[in-house]
């Protein structure tokens, strides 16, 4: 695998991005840094490239790929007719954290939708993503550049960590930013309908379209969830992971339970409740949800299963970006505990 680091010189970065942009199109695999976290890209008209990103995963087959491009004109080549709320969304968020699923075209190969008529769409913002899909001038099908199961990469030691020698190349341009994945929207409906929670928060679209749906299957386990990704076990930590709601002083008497029962605990909370717990070891992952997306999956990556038996994280609040933290928590969970 080869690794660039992005430098501050541009002249230098030019060549790094034409590199990778070569080995892209040439129907290779380069995991590179988007706003959100890292994916792993291959030519997403290829269906040769595409093969070798679940293959480097460990992917489930019937898992679809988003394809990534740099602008709304290349976005519009790889489906059949945008619905107008697509237009003021792609206008309101885009280049964003937001997928639109639309009808496909058929220019993204099959294993891109694995089999289904729609294609997911995204245009990343980050300038080294904007840069290598401008260079590439291909639609590049990216998934979560991660070992399939695990917490999604948010710097390039975490790809690293999960996928050195399985893939071409890797683009080093440090952490992410947003740190969760994108607001996968279906936009084959009459409105459009949030798949996965994610960086675009429903607020935010209620603020531009006149109505938002939420996939059932987010609310009830029982729902069988319209995008197939969501089905899976995901970005699971070495060790198993309690998610607990309620009061510190809730938490506090279940971190001690364990740790009486001899369990080596780590504890992932805001910084300040991880004040008042007062744990040893504890991750902080910020002061409010933005920065606890941001460090989320870097924390629940960090406990190995040489420090601790058992990670207890607190349960966030469920606005704004909330919503696709606790998403991710509750899949990530081996057991929630309410108030
Ligand atoms: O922020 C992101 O979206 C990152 C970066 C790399 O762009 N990518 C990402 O990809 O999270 P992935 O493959 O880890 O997750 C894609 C999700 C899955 O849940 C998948 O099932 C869903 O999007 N999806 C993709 N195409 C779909 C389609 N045609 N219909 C329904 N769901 C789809
Ligand atoms: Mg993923």
């Amino acid at each position: 695998t080869k690794r660039w680091y992005i430098t501050n010189d541009q002249s230098v970065n030019k060549n790094i991005i034409e590199e990778a942009a070569d080995v892209l199109r040439t129907g290779s695999t380069v995991a590179f840094p988007t706003e959100t976290v890292y994916g792993l890209g291959a030519d997403a008209t290829s269906e040769k490239a595409v093969a070798k990103i679940f293959e480097a995963k460990g992917r489930p087959q019937d898992n679809p790929l988003i394809a990534h491009v740099a602008t709304k004109e290349q976005l519009q080549r790889l489906v059949k007719d945008v619905p107008e709320y697509v237009d003021k969304l792609i206008e309101a968020f885009a280049p964003g954290p937001i997928t639109f699923v639309l009808p496909s075209n058929g220019t993204c190969a099959d294993n891109v939708t694995a089999g289904l008529s729609t294609v997911g769409v995204r245009i990343p913002d980050h300038p080294i993503a904007q840069q290598l899909l401008k260079a590439c001038d291909i639609p590049v099908a990216a998934p979560s550049a991660n070992l399939s199961g695990k917490p999604s990469p948010t710097t390039a030691e975490h790809v690293w960590e999960d996928l050195q020698g399985k893939i071409a190349g890797l683009v080093d341009g440090g952490a992410t930013g947003v740190g969760v994945e994108s607001t996968v929207i279906d936009c084959t409906q009459e409105m459009p309908i949030i798949l996965r929670p994610g960086g675009i928060t429903k607020e935010q679209l209620e603020d531009v379209v006149d109505r938002v749906m939420v996939d059932p299957a987010l609310a009830n386990d029982q729902e069988k969830p319209k995008a197939p990704g969501m089905k899976y076990t995901h970005y699971s930590p070495e060790v198993p992971l309690w998610v607990v709601k309620g009061s510190v002083d809730h938490i506090k008497s279940i971190i001690g339970k364990e740790i009486k029962a001899g369990k080596r605990v780590g504890v992932l909370a805001s910084t300040k409740i991880a004040d008042q717990l007062d744990i040893n070891p504890t991750i902080s992952l910020g002061e409010n949800l933005q920065e606890v997306a941001a460090n989320l999956y870097d924390g629940l990556r960090k406990f190995k299963q040489s420090d601790v038996d058992l990670i207890i994280c607190q349960a966030f609040s469920e606005e704004g970006i909330g919503q696709a933290i606790m998403n991710r928590l509750r899949k990530a969970a081996t057991l929630y505990i309410d108030e």
